[in-house]
Parts: structure tokens; C-alpha cells; sequence
């Protein structure tokens, strides 16, 4: 995908109606911190558009970013961050619920985790939870750098036990730091959004 622009268009936060528009998204979903801003400002190839923090919870709203006018990619807030107040926790499950309900035009959703971790309770809540809607999540395994390259392998294996993933699904480690992978998710948004 060539890039030649990119808008923060819209902020959805627990009250405000989702966008209505023509145009195919793929969203992503995954714990605080796992690296769902950085991926899709490597996508973007922007630094710092997407705001990134060393601190969770960064993003609690749903953000759609529009590539080219063409597409959407969506940032989704994460879960799992311990110091979130169990009303949040309840808000932030009615506003990904309706998003993953409700958008017509959702294509795809991208499950993140740290390539360095066993899946957690969460994660697997959540990969279920993508499942129950009717998407198979294709798994991006973030932080490769942090990863000795003889471990890469058996991580991946790691999270295809840990999530008990269907078989066929797609695994594609990433790197914001290096890039690695960006090619390759790129193709997978480009076949399912027919772009
Ligand atoms: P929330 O918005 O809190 O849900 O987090 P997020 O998933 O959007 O994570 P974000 O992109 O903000 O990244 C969190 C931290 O991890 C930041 O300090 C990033 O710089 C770092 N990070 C993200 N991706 C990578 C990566 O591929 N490699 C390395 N080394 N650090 C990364
Ligand atoms: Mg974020």
C-alpha cells in the first residue's frame, strides 16, 4: 500500500454514535501496552501519529484512521491494564461490544501479543470473544527486536498452544522498531478489504 494520506478521523468514546461510511475497516485488538498504536503508525509510516505511551491505558477510545480515503484502520483500547476501576472495565466491554456487533463494514480483526509472552486469561477471553463474532483473528506476535531470533519459533508456538488457535490462522511477527512484518500485514488488508 502507498501511502499519501492519513486522518485521525474520528474518536469513539463510550457515548458517541459509531461513524456511518461506505469505506471497508480492519480494526486491532489486544492488552494495554502489547503495541496496537505503534503497528498502526508503522503501517502509516508515521512516528508518532498515533499517540504511544510507556504508560497503559493510552488509548481508551475507538479510533479510526483513514488511509488514502480508501480505508480505515482502527485502534482498538486494550484491556488487561490492572490499574483500570472495574466501571471502565465494564465501559470499555459495552464500547468494543458494539463496535464488534455492530460495524457493517469490519473486514478483519487483528489480535496483538507480545511475542515474548504466554497468552493471558484475557487474551484468550478476547480471541474468543473475536470468534463469537464471526471473525477469525489473525494473530500479529509484537516486539520481535526484543526477541533472540533462535526463540522466535518456539514463541510462535507458545501463543498457537496458549490460544488454542484454529487451525490455518494466520501468525505474522512484528517489529516497530525494525518494520519486519509490515509488508506482509499489509497484503493481508489489502486481500480482505479488496483494496
Ligand atoms: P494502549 O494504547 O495502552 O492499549 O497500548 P498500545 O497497545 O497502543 O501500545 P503502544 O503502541 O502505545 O506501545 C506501548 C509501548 O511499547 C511503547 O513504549 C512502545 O514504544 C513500545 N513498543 C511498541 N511496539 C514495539 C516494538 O515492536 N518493539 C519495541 N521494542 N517496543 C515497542
Ligand atoms: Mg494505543
Amino acid at each position: 500500500m502507498v501511502i499519501k494520506s492519513v486522518n485521525l478521523e474520528t474518536v469513539c468514546g463510550i457515548t458517541s454514535r459509531l461513524p456511518e461510511h461506505e469505506k471497508p475497516e480492519v480494526a486491532f485488538a489486544g492488552k494495554s501496552n502489547v503495541g496496537k498504536s505503534s503497528l498502526i503508525n508503522g503501517l502509516m509510516n508515521r512516528k508518532s501519529y498515533a499517540r504511544i505511551s510507556a504508560t497503559p491505558g493510552k488509548t481508551q477510545t475507538i479510533n479510526f484512521y483513514n488511509i488514502n480515503d480508501a480505508m480505515y484502520l482502527v485502534d482498538l483500547p486494550g484491556y488487561g491494564y490492572a490499574k483500570v476501576s472495574e466501571k471502565e472495565k465494564i465501559q470499555w466491554g459495552k464500547l468494543v461490544e458494539r463496535y464488534l456487533h455492530g460495524s457493517p463494514r469490519l473486514k478483519a480483526v487483528f489480535l496483538l501479543i507480545d511475542i515474548r509472552h504466554v497468552p493471558s486469561a484475557n487474551d484468550r477471553m478476547m480471541y474468543e470473544w473475536i470468534l463469537d463474532k464471526g471473525f477469525q483473528p489473525i494473530m500479529i506476535l509484537t516486539k520481535l527486536d526484543k526477541l533472540k531470533r533462535s526463540q522466535v519459533q518456539k514463541q510462535i508456538k507458545v501463543v498457537k498452544e496458549g490460544l488454542d488457535l484454529v487451525p490455518g490462522t494466520k501468525v505474522i511477527p512484528f517489529s516497530s522498531v525494525t518494520k519486519q512484518g509490515r509488508d506482509e500485514i499489509w497484503e493481508v488488508i489489502e486481500a480482505c478489504t479488496e483494496l
